[in-house]
């Protein structure tokens, strides 16, 4: 399989079907995967930073000045989170785990749309915006309704804030060690509709292709990843992945498995 050169539409779809099919892959996802469920990304033209400033909202500095502005921001979130519904490509995504092809599904979304669409291994990078987290204990809780101001712990009645990972925060170590670990041994990286500019995160995909694996992207726009793909699919990942899957299960059936 050559290597370096950008592909698109169906030459693309097909070098992609047939890297899955050869071998391992472990995805990366990012907010585009969830933009066609109405969720929106951060960056580009309707990102969410475009409208809010990250180090106001997404920093402990500012739930230390202001946790009730950074809960009104977070509720609205998550509002919207329970509203919205797995797209295709979620549930194509879910089916490749299910059938072996992607040992899992690494992600930096803090939504739960990955579990909603039944996917059997999800990591999140980013931690879960449908928890919350007390500052004092530790204790976790996950939202049944949209919290309304500032949160207390059942516990030991201190502040909670939302269980995700904020700017200049650490990534929880256990899911950072499992995916340095899936990227390690996977043949192929599928990165989907992230930026890549954002690391540890983004620096994954380059672990596969460091040991001698391939990259392919789906996003619609170039990206930071871009570069260092093998194949690019430039179409959105509800479009592509449900044709990319639909792609590998012609290709097992011509091969009788
Ligand atoms: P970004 O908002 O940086 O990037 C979203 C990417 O999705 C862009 O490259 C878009 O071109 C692409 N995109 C848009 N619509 C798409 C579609 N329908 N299908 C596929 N791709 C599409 O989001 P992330 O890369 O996920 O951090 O951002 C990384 C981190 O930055 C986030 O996890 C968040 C943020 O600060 C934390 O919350 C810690
Ligand atoms: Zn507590």
């Amino acid at each position: 399989m050559p290597r370096g050169g950008e592909g698109y539409g169906n030459r693309a779809l097909e070098r992609a079907a047939a890297l899955l099919t050869r071998g391992k892959a472990v995805a990366l996802t990012g907010a585009g995967i969830s933009a066609d469920s109405g969720v929106p990304t951060f960056r580009g033209e309707d990102g969410l930073w475009r409208r809010y400033r990250p180090e106001e909202l997404a920093t402990p500095e500012a739930f230390q000045k202001d946790p009730g502005l950074v809960w009104e921001w977070y509720s609205w979130r998550i509002e919207m989170i329970k509203k919205a519904r797995p797209n295709a490509g979620h549930v194509a995504l879910a089916e490749m785990v299910k059938l072996g092809l992607v040992e899992c599904v690494v992600t930096q979304n803090v939504d739960d749309l990955h579990e909603r669409a039944c996917t059997p291994c999800v990591v999140k990078l980013h931690g879960n915006i449908m928890v919350g987290r007390c500052t004092s204990c530790g204790f976790r809780v996950r939202w049944e309704d949209v919290p309304k101001g500032v949160p207390r712990c059942p516990q030991c009645g201190s502040a909670m804030r939302p269980d995700v990972v904020w700017f200049g925060e650490a990534l929880p170590e256990e899911a950072l060690t499992k995916a340095i670990e899936l990227f390690s041994r996977a043949d192929v990286a599928l990165v989907i509709g992230t930026s890549g500019v954002v690391r540890p995160a983004a620096d994954l995909p380059l672990i596969t292709k460091e040991k001698g694996g391939y990259l392919i992207e789906i996003n619609p726009e170039p990206t930071a990843l871009t570069p260092y793909a093998d194949v690019v699919i430039r179409e959105r990942a509800s479009v592509a992945l449900p044709k990319l899957l639909d792609m590998i299960l012609e290709a097992l059936r011509v091969r009788g498995e």
